[in-house]
């Protein structure tokens, strides 16, 4: 994506790796600060993905498979059933991070799969290779979705997204904001209604940011306010992204995404889901079996920002030890998803068939 600092434009990946080294967008500190940090190794990698220093299921998919890069450098010296146990406890480690975006148990899956045969020295490359064609698919999934979801989006819109499913949440382009980037970039008159996405506010922090960098058109919205525009007609079409598909059609994403899918249908807005083959998970016969994070109160009772002299600051606004549910995601059921925007098609209904169709039993490669 193309960032402004200082007064300069940069072309910069969320994510990427140099060696052992992965570096990456520090996604706590915007839209204030832009700042790259680095994880040296698996271990401060999981930390990441934890504390959400790199959010959104592409990009901690992409880091799953980094962190597992990392773990067969660290263990390059190792005999070859010691390098497999340090494989496995880092695979245990990283998927311990965040439990609802499938991406991640791909990635991991694969790179997993491809250190398993050969001498250590192949094992190795094979998992460096795999991490960085995870990484490279990710980035052409999401150009691909662009192209495809940009054939929905007609000359004059005003489209509604829910936390960030854009360039930050993936390694470019994102999922939601690919087909919106490609409408724009073709000049097609495009408004967005941004819902700032408590707790986290990530639609306010990031998605905001995203736009304005582009500059296409947006209005931050608090949650509250979607049924308020599209009760008066001011929302065209909804676009969301996903941490993890059904085989049946049912989404998990952001907390608050169902209300809009129901908002949406009340008010006969189409609502799309854009999301890559790594976001379906064929295993989960229904929502019903999708694992739902839960997060700390502080993200609830607290606000994070800047003071009025830039300094990152936190506020409460609840009391410390108030009683606290902070589910980061629901699922929304398939019945109310108009159709799946994905890179190798739009999926309409009924989805357990075009799902299967499209996806099959193949592998996630
Ligand atoms: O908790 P986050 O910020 O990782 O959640 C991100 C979302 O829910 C996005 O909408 C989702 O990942 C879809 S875009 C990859």
């Amino acid at each position: 994506m193309k960032v402004r600092i200082d007064g300069t434009t940069k072309e910069v990946r969320t994510i990427w790796r140099e060696g052992q080294t992965i570096r990456l967008i520090d996604q706590r500190k915007l839209p204030h600060r832009f700042e790259i940090t680095t994880l040296e190794d698996h271990v401060e990698t999981a930390g990441a993905i934890m504390d959400m220093v790199m959010r959104g299921a592409g990009a901690i998919g992409v880091a799953g498979g980094y962190g597992m890069a990392q773990a067969a450098l660290e263990a390059i010296d190792r005999d070859l059933p010691e390098f497999e146990r340090y494989l496995l406890e880092a695979a245990e480690r990283l998927r311990s991070t965040r439990p609802t975006a499938a991406n991640l148990f791909h990635a991991i899956e694969r790179c997993l799969d491809a250190s398993s045969t050969g001498t250590v020295a192949e094992r190795v490359e094979a998992v460096l290779s795999e991490a960085d064609a995870i990484a490279e698919d990710d980035l052409e999934a999401s150009r691909q979705m662009g192209v495809l979801g940009n054939e929905l989006i007609d000359d004059e819109v005003r489209i509604l997204t829910h936390c960030n499913a854009g360039a930050l949440a993936f390694i470019d382009y994102g999922t939601a904001l690919s087909p919106i980037r490609l409408a724009h970039r073709q000049g097609k008159k495009i408004h967005v209604f941004v819902d700032e996405t408590r707790p986290r506010c990530q639609g306010a922090r990031l998605t905001a940011w995203e736009l304005e960098q582009e500059g296409i058109p947006y209005s931050l919205i608090v949650d509250n306010a979607a049924g308020f525009f599209m009760r008066r007609g001011e929302v065209d079409m909804v676009i969301v992204g996903a941490d993890r598909i059904a085989a049946n059609g049912d989404v998990a994403n952001k907390i608050g995404t169902y209300e809009k899918a129901v908002l949406a249908h009340e008010n006969e807005i189409p609502f799309y889901v854009a999301a890559p083959r790594m976001t379906f998970d064929l295993t989960c016969k229904d929502g019903e079996s999708i694992e739902i994070e839960e997060r700390s109160p502080q993200e609830i009772v607290g606000m994070w920002g800047v003071d009025d002299t830039r300094n990152p600051s936190r506020i409460l606004i609840a009391s410390e030890g108030t009683a606290v549910r902070n589910p980061a995601f629901d699922v929304t059921p398939a019945k109310y998803v108009t159709a799946f925007i994905t890179e190798r098609g739009i999926l309409s209904p009924p989805f357990s068939e075009s799902i299967k169709l499209t996806f099959g039993e193949a592998d996630i490669s």
